[in-house]
């Protein structure tokens, strides 16, 4: 690798986010406990909810949620093919069929008019993907399943800070999952965070989170009661306080962060029109305000004359990161 590597993505992690990492590690409590819980509370806040479940990635808040709502053999959830595949795993782990639909050509959001084809008794969900930042239009969603007992799950992987029709994503639906994973707009080192806005659901995630006991290492040894009870078995899915103390300091800094995104992209937008080989996916036709936690192009393979892994490992060879978002999952050896 070149030392002038421009990488896919990198961080951008400041003095704050430094001194509250050292300040947990100096505490001497450095797993789950008092910054998740100011994390958790930021969120709530920011999302105007009682609750909100940071856990240790997006992939866990979209298992405890999947869990929570009872979603198994039998059932059906739609997602988009163009996702990330854990998405996809966790249905498979549940025994349920994850049902892919198209996405628009132009956008790549998930297609309300698939949703319409795809829908029928044994939907329990959908999951649309807010896809590099822009909101999927989950109010076209929303009409298609009236009545129907249906979940609509936003996968906010790529859109913490985005909005919809003039408020933030998550507001719309029942229920949004979050991912930090180092290459998002903001990050824990690895992490997520769900919100569900079913009381119920929220208590059973959290429990379902710390190994069905329903409390944190923090609350037993020190703040509340020692006893604990195993309602369900569950899975070991907190956030640490280590990786909390970036995130409250992250989520201070992400409306700067999708700021000079924007920037950035309004630039690429200038240098990239005209140029026939390699255009930029198209914007969707309803007020939104984009994240742009990827700027995705398309390639224009007879211009380029070369395929697509070709022209990655070229702009690789020439010390530019890039990555695939995503190879379509229904098309991957295990389906
Ligand atoms: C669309 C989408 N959904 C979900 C996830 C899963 O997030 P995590 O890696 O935090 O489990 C990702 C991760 O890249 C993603 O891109």
């Amino acid at each position: 690798m070149k030392d002038s590597f421009i990488p896919f993505s990198r961080p951008t992690i400041g003095e704050e986010e430094i001194n509250e990492v050292v300040d947990s590690l100096s505490s001497g409590w450095i797993t789950t406990g008092p910054k998740v819980s100011q994390l958790e509370k930021m969120f709530a806040q920011r999302f105007s909810v009682k609750d909100s479940l940071a856990v240790n990635s997006g992939t866990a808040a979209w298992h405890l949620l999947a869990h929570s709502l009872n979603i198994g053999p039998g059932d059906e959830v739609i997602l988009p093919s163009i996702t990330w595949p854990s998405m996809a795993n966790i249905i498979e782990h549940l025994g349920a069929t994850p049902i892919f639909a198209d996405v628009d050509k132009d956008t790549v959001i998930m297609k309300p008019s698939e949703v319409e084809r795809l829908i029928n008794d044994n939907t329990k969900a959908i999951l649309p993907v807010h896809y590099a930042g822009a909101a999927a239009d989950i109010d076209a969603y929303k009409s298609i399943i009236g009545d129907h007992p249906i979940t609509i799950v936003e996968d906010a992987a790529h859109a913490i800070g985005s909005h919809y029709k003039g408020s933030e994503v998550g507001c719309h639906s029942d229920a949004i999952v979050f991912s930090f994973h180092p290459t998002k707009s903001m990050t824990t080192g690895e992490g997520g965070l769900l919100i569900c806005k079913d009381p119920y659901i929220m208590n059973k995630a959290r429990s379902l989170s710390l190994n069905g006991v329903g409390k944190s290492a923090w609350e037993r040894l020190s703040q509340s009661s020692a006893n604990y009870e195993l309602t369900e078995p569950g899975y070991k899915y907190n956030m640490l306080d280590m990786q909390a103390a970036l995130g409250i300091h992250q989520l201070k800094k992400l409306d700067n962060f999708i700021t000079l995104r924007t920037v950035l992209v309004e630039r690429y937008q200038n240098l990239l029109s005209g140029i026939g080989t390699v255009q930029p996916i198209g914007f969707v036709d309803y007020p939104i305000k984009h994240s742009w936690h990827i700027y995705v192009v398309k390639l224009n393979l007879n211009l380029l004359k070369m395929s697509r892994n070709a022209y990655v490992d070229k702009l690789k060879s020439q010390g530019i990161g890039v990555g695939i978002h995503f190879e379509a999952v229904h098309m991957l050896e295990y389906l």
